[in-house]
């Protein structure tokens, strides 16, 4: 493998899976492990990351500069490459004064032998963005790439086989940066480009397998990609040792709680706890219009009716969560560490303590999607469209009554069947209807009609941060609004949504 050492930049987690798409497994590690315990990973080579610090800095994040010793390949990338200059000698790093780039920056090689460039032209673009620059090699290194305003660009000791790049090779804008790193890979660490999911998979199962012993792991499950391909791989690993708690809050769309239950329960054998909480639910949410109160208190009886089902179970000593690397703030977590579980994200009762399982916890969602269909994951659950903790509670505009998530619930079956039939699926990124709460009248056979308006929501975004209309074709949109109006009673107009994010949100509560 090769080890990423963690030193506190954005970009850290994306160095890591660049090397896993390049075929070697790579982990993010923190840079406070000492010495010994690297040596104990035996990694095939270590990358240092970039970081917000100056190595002038007080509490500079550092390394044991025995590291140098040890004969494993290193790249320094950003702070990694200033962090060498500065501990290994003669090296020497100034601090940022007017020399600081960001952004994208013109870089020429300047030695034939650059082993980090072989095959790139002498010519390329980089994404800079550092403050202090390298001032001087380390003993024994050349330079090897140079910029208008950091004449060492990149450094290499080829016979320690240490290698510093002061821009970030990890990201799109650095042109070759594919290239640049396979050639750390290829040719500096000579490591077998033979790693995939499989292995990961694999990996996963005998990590878990030795965490869990023959304890009881408990898992929340949502129906929503993440927590699903967490369950089917806990089952490949501990079987019926998972627990998987499935609350049904009624505001689940057509069918799914079946389709949860058919699938994750049914073929891949999930010991599931489905807990049918339609009634309560509808309960405490009858008479509140109030956006905010009702994603609270679909939020809090969420977490009442997980922690009495949980209370129930008896001997659990952990809980798995998808947790994706996205969501983990600080980096470098370890596998199971003990957490109090009122600080989960589920919410549990104050005085129940686990350990947690995070198998995700290193990937990006797309992997995880390439994970679940190496799991042998049905492709429409892989790749389901992202879909709110509060459910249709948020698409019934106003109170909320069983007739109206009806309305809701079989409109936005017919909007998701067409979008299938017309091969749509896969260019928007979220659709689904909304009842509103404007009547209006309508005419039906020889009858005056004053039934409720649906809108369509349909969206083409990256992350839901900001959000487009889609631009559906017309026809498309014409089948749906007739199907809606003759098929879903209660209904005698259909709008369309053509406002982007921001100005509005994707949700309409
Ligand atoms: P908004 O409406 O905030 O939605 O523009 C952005 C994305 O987030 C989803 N969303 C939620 N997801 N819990 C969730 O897990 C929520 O309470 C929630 N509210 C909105 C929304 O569907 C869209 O994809």
């Amino acid at each position: 493998s090769i080890l990423v050492l963690d030193f506190g930049s954005q970009y850290n987690q994306l160095i890591a899976r660049r090397i896993r798409e390049l075929g070697v497994y790579s982990e993010l590690k923190p840079h406070t492990l000492s010495v010994d315990e690297i040596k104990a990973l035996n990694p095939a080579g270590l990358i240092f990351s970039g970081g917000p610090n100056s190595v002038y800095d007080t509490d500079a994040f550092t390394i044991d500069p025995e590291i140098y010793n040890l004969n494993i390949p290193i790249l320094g990338v950003c702070y990694g490459m200033q962090l060498m200059a500065h501990q290994l000698p003669g090296g020497k790093v100034a601090p940022s004064d007017n020399s600081a780039e960001y952004g994208e920056t013109t870089m020429q090689v300047t030695s034939d032998d650059a082993l980090l460039f072989q095959g790139t032209p002498q010519e390329q673009v980089v994404l800079m963005s550092h403050g202090d620059y390298v001032e001087q090699v380390p003993e024994g290194f050349t330079v090897v790439g140079t910029s208008d305003n950091t004449p060492i660009a990149a450094m290499q000791d080829v016979s320690r086989n240490l290698y510093g790049i002061q821009f970030h090779a990890e990201v799109q804008h650095t042109a070759f940066g594919h290239e640049i790193l396979e050639n750390f890979v290829k040719n500096a660490v000579h490591a077998k480009q033979n790693w995939s999911m499989d292995d990961f998979i694999e990996q996963q199962i005998a990590e878990i397998r030795a965490t869990v012993g023959d304890k009881k792991v408990l898992l929340g499950l949502s129906g929503g990609v993440d927590s699903s391909v967490v369950g089917v791989l806990l089952q490949k690993a501990i079987g019926d040792q998972l627990v998987s708690i499935f609350v049904d809050h009624g505001l689940l769309r057509k069918n799914e709680a079946d389709e949860v239950m058919a699938s994750l329960g049914g073929k891949f054998g999930l010991n599931i706890i489905k807990v049918d909480a339609q009634e309560r639910f509808l309960n405490k949410l009858a008479g509140v219009s109030d956006p905010e109160q009702k994603r609270k208190i679909i939020g809090n009886e969420f977490i009442q009716v997980f922690d009495e089902e949980a209370t129930k179970l008896k001997g659990i000593d952990f809980l798995a969560q998808g947790t994706l690397y996205t969501d983990i703030i600080e980096s470098g977590t370890d596998t199971a560490q003990t957490i109090k579980s009122h600080h989960n994200v589920g919410g549990l009762p104050e005085d129940m303590q686990f350990s947690l399982i995070e198998p995700l916890k290193t990937l990006f969602k797309d992997e995880v999607r390439a994970l679940g269909e190496k799991l042998g994951m049905p492709h429409n659950l892989v790749w389901r469209q992202p879909f709110p903790g509060p459910g249709l509670g948020i698409r019934v505009l106003g109170d909320i009554t069983e007739a109206k998530l009806e309305i809701v619930r079989e409109s936005d079956a017919i909007l998701r069947e067409e979008i299938a039939n017309h091969g749509l699926d896969g260019e928007v990124w979220q659709y689904f209807t909304v009842l509103t709460g404007v009547r209006s009248v309508g005419v039906m056979g020889d009858g005056r009609t004053y039934d409720y308006t649906i809108a369509i929501r349909a969206i083409t975004s990256i992350d839901g941060m900001t959000a487009d209309f889609a631009k559906l074709p017309w026809d498309v949109l014409e089948e749906i609004s007739r199907r809606i109006v003759n098929e879903v009673s209660g209904i005698n107009r259909v709008v369309y949504d053509i406002t982007a994010k921001p100005p509005a949100t994707v949700e309409w509560e």
